[in-house]
């Protein structure tokens, strides 16, 4: 057994978002986002859960960030909600800014960096009955939401996170309709990843004018598809266009100022007139703004994908949303994609779990994009569900203790490869609103008793605290 150690800046962190964890929807003058709407609509979300009181979070913050110091995290990833900052997109509500300085405050009390994310896909519901990310003027009111939060915590908060993953909040939400505001439109997916791409920029150019001294960044969903047979030109076609859709439309105009002209053509060759309004959408100097250049890119990591162009004998489960309303695939380029199985173990999500997939990804995206801009990597989130039991005060996941050592040791075989990542985030801290699945699917170290609001930390969450203290793992 060998023993190998983080270099001495790395952090270790959680992550959480508002919608999932704060509840207090309609306290201190915070209105409807997109989820308080969506998760009303029958049949959008699993036992039509919502976030009224989610964990408590807004009232327990104390005991929350208590509990991070406990665990040894060095940081925490949280996302401040646009609906309590600026309800229905209007003026600033002091009374919602301040929570959110609350939290700072008790952070840096505790000695956790505050790692904040404006945009965690809750934007609020008035904006989105004008458009929401399928208009231009929607760029503009998150830029003024930006600074506002700017105005408050800028003194305090160093690292700042434009949007999480904003595959999500376009093409699962405007196409797949998975996602709020549950829409099914090719054409409204593609604006949409324009716009957020465009208020990402625009809004790292704004706050950086203000203070260079902070760290700016976006955090992407990507994923590393492996082809079945890598010889062979349907599964090399199939692997092609996951990393398209899920990796290089958004990389490519972050790092070089242009979306992936063999997707264009893809989607084209399906949706014609969508292509047409994308097009039509995109100004001149747009993607200048997209591409402002970043001061760190964060990687959420989840599973392994083993793709084919061909129908597989042996096809993966579906991780996908139960909800009522037909499906179709969140992205028009993906037809003739499917998903095999090959054996490895899957989560409650039916996520494949690849430790090498954080490896290879995180490797490859140093070497083809942030290596040449010297921009760290740090994965702001990894994580999985299982179906955890409260016994005598104790949560045993054995599952996801081996899922946390293995992807802590993945993360320190590409440090040791030469990729530059500075820090891991496990989602979640606490269980918490799974989006569409609501509350059946608990991805916390730290379990939550939604009856009760009781916190128990979870096996996974000592474990973790172990690997913190010691900065190292053992294989
Ligand atoms: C990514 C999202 O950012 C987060 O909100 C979600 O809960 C996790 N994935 C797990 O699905």
């Amino acid at each position: 057994m060998t023993t190998r150690t983080f270099p001495s800046e790395f952090l270790f962190g959680a992550a959480t978002a508002a919608y999932q964890i704060e509840g207090a929807a309609f306290e201190d003058g915070r209105t409807a986002s997109i989820w308080d709407h969506f998760s009303r609509i029958p049949g959008a979300v699993i036992n039509g859960d919502n976030g009224d009181v989610a964990t408590d979070h807004y009232h327990r913050y104390r005991e929350d960030v208590a509990l991070m110091k406990e665990l040894g995290l060095q940081t925490y990833r949280f996302s401040t909600s646009w609906s309590r900052v600026r309800p229905d997109g209007g003026p600033v509500n002091q009374k919602g800014i301040d929570f959110y300085s609350r939290l700072v405050d008790e952070l840096l009390g505790a000695g956790v960096l505050p790692w904040l994310t404006l945009h965690h896909w809750d934007m609020p519901q008035a904006l989105e009955e004008k458009g929401g990310w399928t208009s231009r003027d929607t760029v503009d009111r998150f830029v003024e939401y930006a600074l506002s939060v700017h105005d408050a915590l800028g003194d305090r908060v160093t690292k700042w996170t434009t949007h999480n993953e904003p595959w999500c909040s376009s093409f699962l939400s405007y196409t797949g309709g998975e996602h709020a505001p549950g829409h099914r439109s090719v054409r409204e997916g593609l604006l949409a990843s324009h716009h957020l791409l465009l208020s990402h920029g625009l809004a790292v150019r704004e706050l950086r004018a203000r203070d260079e001294s902070l760290e700016f960044g976006i955090t992407l969903n990507l994923t590393n598809g492996e082809p079945v047979d890598p010889s062979d030109p349907a599964d090399q076609d199939a692997a092609r266009r996951v990393d398209g859709q899920f990796n290089r439309w958004f990389l490519d105009p972050i790092f070089r100022g242009e979306y992936p002209a063999d997707i264009v053509e893809d989607i084209r060759a399906v949706d014609a007139e969508a292509v047409a309004a994308f097009e039509a959408a995109v100004q001149d100097g747009d993607l200048e703004i997209a591409s402002t250049p970043l001061d760190f890119l964060g990687v959420n990591y989840y599973h392994g994908e083993f793709v084919t162009g061909h129908v597989p004998a042996n096809p993966a489960p579906v991780g996908e949303a139960p909800s009522a309303w037909p499906k179709r695939s969140p992205f028009p380029a993906m037809d003739g994609v499917h998903w095999a199985e090959r054996g490895y173990k899957r989560t409650t999500m039916n996520w494949e779990v690849d430790f090498a997939g954080l490896t290879n990804l995180l490797n490859r995206v140093w070497a083809d994009y942030a290596k040449a801009v010297e921009v760290p990597l740090y994965v702001t989130e990894n994580g999985a569900a299982y179906d955890d039991v409260l016994v005598d005060g104790e949560v045993v996941d054995t599952e996801r203790v081996e899922f946390v050592r293995g992807h802590v040791a993945a993360v320190l075989d590409a440090i040791e490869a030469g990729t530059d990542v500075r820090g891991y985030f496990y989602w979640s801290l606490l269980d918490n609103y799974e989006w569409a699945w609501g509350y059946e699917k608990r991805f916390g170290i730290v379990h939550v008793d939604y009856d009760t609001q009781v916190r128990t930390v979870k096996a996974s969450g000592k474990e973790y605290a172990r690997i913190i203290a010691a900065r190292s793992v053992a294989d």
